[in-house]
């Protein structure tokens, strides 16, 4: 099958002729920080759950996308280890949201060929929400399309700490000499180790901060950050986030 039979069976919807430029040079990986559910809310006097509602709809409008566009890995900030600090009250509300969008959305996934992974640690999180999550996963398991990866519960110096803690075992074990240990080792070693590194990092809602997410893992993205809350994120903003990363020149450190 050619490269543009290939490109067109993965659009779903019409696109114009300028668009298949985006086609072909679609990053293989994107990382989403939605940021502005509350801001989004409080300007329209709802309370904070009606923004995380409306940040959930955002977000299955923009996996849609992603797999529209051939997009492999995408990656969503979706509770960060300091999330914890918020009332119990828009925790829960939070989890009881994901439990809604795997039960409302699995078959769609499903539908569409999509893997989806956790990153973060599962363990503290509610049992129902633990088991939604396992059921989800079992149903995706050997899709091969868009892998969706969802943090949970993630942080990355935390990530980072439990990789260095694997490869220090290995050392402990005779397996690898302290002067061995690289960086394909610790990369290894991370929960993101079978997806590439992201090419670019889009976060809404204004703040322009990284909020300790995937730093080991951005060492060479292209950030990309837009003014609108997460709830206001749409395809169109998707695809300008994309147009954008695609004027940034990549040298990874080196010459043109
Ligand atoms: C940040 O906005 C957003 C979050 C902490 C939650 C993100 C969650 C979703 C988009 C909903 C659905 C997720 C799943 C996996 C179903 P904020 O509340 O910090 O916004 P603020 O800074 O304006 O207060």
């Amino acid at each position: 099958m050619g490269v543009w039979t290939t490109l067109f069976r993965k659009f779903r919807g019409r696109r114009s002729y300028d668009e298949s430029f985006l086609a072909e040079h679609i990053p293989a990986h994107i990382a989403i920080i939605m940021d502005g559910n509350g801001r989004w809310a409080r300007r329209r006097g709802l309370p904070r759950a009606a923004g995380h509602h409306a940040g959930m709809l955002a977000m299955r409008e923009v996996i849609r996308a992603a797999d529209d566009w051939g997009v492999q890995v995408l990656t969503l900030y979706s509770f960060s280890t300091e999330n914890w600090k918020r009332p119990r009250q828009e925790i829960d509300y939070l989890w009881q949201l994901v439990d809604e969008f795997f039960q409302l959305d699995i078959e769609e996934l499903v539908e569409r060929n999509v893997c989806i992974k956790i990153i973060g640690d599962e363990e503290q999180l509610p049992e129902v929400t633990q088991a939604t999550i396992q059921k989800a996963r079992n149903q995706t398991i050997a899709n091969t399309g868009l892998v969706v990866q969802f943090a949970l519960n993630y942080g990355s110096r935390s990530e980072i700490v439990k990789a260095v803690q694997t490869v220090a075992r290995r050392v402990e074990r005779n397996e690898l000499r302290a002067s061995d240990i690289t960086e394909g080792a610790i990369a290894a070693a991370l929960e993101t180790a079978d997806v590439p590194d992201p090419d670019l990092l889009i976060r809404t809602a204004g703040d322009q901060r990284v909020s300790n997410f995937l730093l080991w893992q951005i060492a060479y993205t292209e950030f990309v950050f837009v003014d609108e809350t997460w709830p206001e994120f749409t395809r169109t903003h998707f695809e300008e986030s994309i147009k954008t990363y695609l004027t940034r020149e990549r040298r990874f450190g080196g010459l043109k």
